[in-house]
């Protein structure tokens, strides 16, 4: 039987990905390239949503492509690909963009979210119309499922909508995609705002704990993260929102459960925990850096690998857009 098809996306937004996006999106898309027939991409056209600098765009996409990669996601297995080399998302994105209400647009939160930071109407159509995108880029694939993290729950579910309604209209041609929501995700907050989550956006430089980041400084990040008064090492998420999150980070990082680590470091102090934590981050992130760095210095063979997905994820797409063009109505082109 063939496998299932797991697709997900992430935003080329930063010089490096942070530990949010470590334990909720690589970790556990290296993981379901085991079980599923993966598509993994690098999502340009969304990150232009908001204004963008062409060399910035150009060094973050490859820069988190390379993330991808040195995370363990094997180009063999996994069809890791930047979107907007395969033209049919934009195709389709326009397509559903006319199956999509205003009104339903206009409910996500996330929109709403993203554009009061600019004013709603200094906000891009794009902005607005990103869910819709993101809904292309699910939906070319026949994606079964779909790994997020829980704030694209909204999204998700338009996606679904989309499908149904297409389906309805002009006859069966998606699969439904279901979410696949990871816990960590929700729970890995900011160093120095424990009840903010950890987020490119919205931290501080100190509060966020940068994949590509030398030991020196993660270390110090560790060290100085927000605690909370009192000296024991337990986990409460209302009382001690910060030493929980280390708790978490801790037990992910090393796969020692809450309740163990809770018992080992008993009357130990906060000070002995933090080094413990800090060298975690450190053991998972130096190998990832040195194999970031080394694809980086080499951009031809980077391209080559980005290009090999690209070819892999446009065989798929355009079955799919034959389909969707013939069902809609669109004249063959030949
Ligand atoms: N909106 C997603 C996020 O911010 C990124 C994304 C774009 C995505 N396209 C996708 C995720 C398709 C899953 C599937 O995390």
């Amino acid at each position: 039987m063939a496998r299932p098809r797991v697709l997900s996306g992430i935003q080329p937004t930063a010089d490096s990905f942070h530990l949010g996006n470590y334990l909720g999106a690589l970790r556990q898309w290296v993981t379901l390239q085991e079980t599923h027939d993966a598509f993994y991409c690098v999502v340009d056209l969304h990150a232009i949503t908001v204004p963008t600098e062409a060399a910035a765009l150009r060094r973050r996409t490859r820069v988190a492509a390379a993330q991808l990669f040195a995370a363990g996601l094997d180009p063999e297995r996994s069809t890791v690909f930047v979107q907007s080399h395969v033209r049919e998302h934009t195709e389709l994105a326009w397509v559903l963009n006319c199956l999509t209400g205003m009104g339903e647009a206009a409910r996500m939160t996330q929109f709403k979210d993203k554009s009061a930071k600019f004013g709603e109407s200094a906000a891009s159509v794009g902005l607005f119309t990103y869910p819709i995108l993101q809904a292309a880029d699910i939906l070319l694939y026949q994606a079964n499922s779909v790994p997020v993290g829980a704030d694209q729950k909204q999204h998700l579910e338009l996606t679904r909508d989309l499908a149904q309604r297409f389906n309805h209209r002009y006859g069966d041609t998606f699969t439904l995609p279901a979410p696949h929501i990871l816990k960590e995700v929700e729970k890995i907050t900011d160093l120095q705002e424990p009840t903010a989550k950890m987020s490119k956006s919205s931290s501080s430089p100190a509060g966020i704990l940068d994949v590509l980041e030398q030991p020196g400084p993660l270390r110090k990040k560790v060290m100085r993260a927000v605690t909370d008064t009192g000296s024991e090492v337990v986990f409460d998420e209302a009382n001690k929102p910060g030493i929980s999150n280390l708790l978490r980070i801790h037990s992910a990082l090393t796969g020692t459960s809450i309740a163990e680590l809770v018992a080992r470091f008993d009357g130990q102090g906060y000070g002995t925990f933090k080094k413990e934590v800090a060298e975690a981050v450190v053991e998972t992130f130096t190998p990832i850096r040195e194999r970031t760095e080394k694809l980086l210095s080499d951009e031809t063979e980077l391209d080559r690998l980005l290009a090999i997905g690209a070819g892999r994820a446009r065989d798929v797409a355009q079955r799919t857009m034959v389909q969707v063009r013939d069902r809609v109505g669109f004249l063959p082109t030949s």
